[in-house]
């Protein structure tokens, strides 16, 4: 079994990054500007959106927090929003999701500029990436294609298989790996909760990647010997033992599953930094474009 060090390969992804932003410096360029806006105090937002402010601060970008209150109305959202597609110093942002069950999180993703969408969330860019053209791929899904990438791992005509049809994350791995190219060319199943055979599935796939948030959903006996697993899921347990109160843990019996798989990533420190490694990814992206 090998481990999918996604930290590992987030890490080597910003130090990357911090060196193109200190040659931006040295040639008396703007730095990339990155602005998140939380809504309320969901912790795992919280938690989300504070390392990602940190992220930036390490590899050298501008970030700025935008952390409105939970009563905070669709309409001063969509203007807050509004603010932000017209702040020239913002190169790109996200509006984190969940948002309060009183706002339409479709109303305002519609409302992003898709040139300042570095979360790959506007119909603009998520109608381009289905159809191979360039434009901000979703960090989540796009972190999962760059540790296939990085590790090697051999897709083409393996059969994949995703459980989870999110907009987030399922539905848009299905495309990305179904598409041309290194880490693509996968033959792609994509299941989701109407799916009736969803075990015989995972027992014949190559690859495995859930995106449920149960946890420990995928047993050993739904997969075969070899597979390839990526647990996106993230999900806090109650634990008193803990200092936090809770564990965080993934979608994959990992212990009993790990043994039979030929690589597994583990949870926490797998694709959780990758998403916000390619979250600045995309924001350097987009600092890039309003340069030229
Ligand atoms: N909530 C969970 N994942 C994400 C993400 O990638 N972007 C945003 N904006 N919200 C999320």
């Amino acid at each position: 079994m090998n481990l999918l060090d996604g930290k590992k390969i987030a890490n080597q992804i910003k130090d990357e990054i911090a060196v193109q932003v200190a040659e931006m410096k040295a040639h008396g360029e703007k730095v990339p500007h990155l602005a998140a806006v939380l809504v309320g105090n969901d912790g795992a937002s919280l938690t989300y959106v504070g390392s990602k402010v940190r992220s930036c601060k390490r590899i050298g970008f501008e970030s700025t927090l935008v952390h409105l209150p939970e009563e905070t109305s669709e309409e001063a959202l969509l203007q807050k929003v509004a603010e932000l597609n017209a702040n020239d110093a913002i190169d790109g942002y996200i509006v984190q999701l969940p948002l309060p069950k009183h706002i339409n999180e479709e109303k305002i993703l519609m409302a992003v500029h898709p040139d300042k969408d570095v979360d790959g969330f506007h119909p603009t860019n998520f109608g381009k990436m289905a159809l191979d053209m360039e434009t901000f791929i979703p960090a989540t899904p796009f972190g999962i294609m760059e540790l296939l990438r990085r590790y090697d791992i051999e897709t083409e005509g393996k059969h994949t298989v995703v459980i989870g049809r999110s907009h987030i994350v399922g539905r848009p791995i299905s495309i990305l790996m179904s598409q041309k190219g290194k880490a693509a060319n996968a033959t792609v199943t994509l299941t989701h909760s109407r799916t009736k055979n969803l075990e015989e599935l995972t027992q014949k796939a190559d690859i495995i990647v859930s995106a449920l948030g149960v946890p420990d959903f995928l047993k050993a006996d739904m997969v075969k010997e070899g597979v390839v697993i990526i647990d996106v899921g993230i999900t806090r347990v109650p634990d008193a033992t803990k200092e936090k109160g809770y564990y965080i843990t993934g979608d994959v019996d990992f212990d009993k599953v790990a043994p039979k798989a030929s690589h597994i990533t583990p949870v926490p420190g797998g694709v959780g930094p990758m998403t916000i490694a390619m979250l600045l990814k995309n924001t350097l992206l987009a600092r890039e474009r309003r340069q030229n």
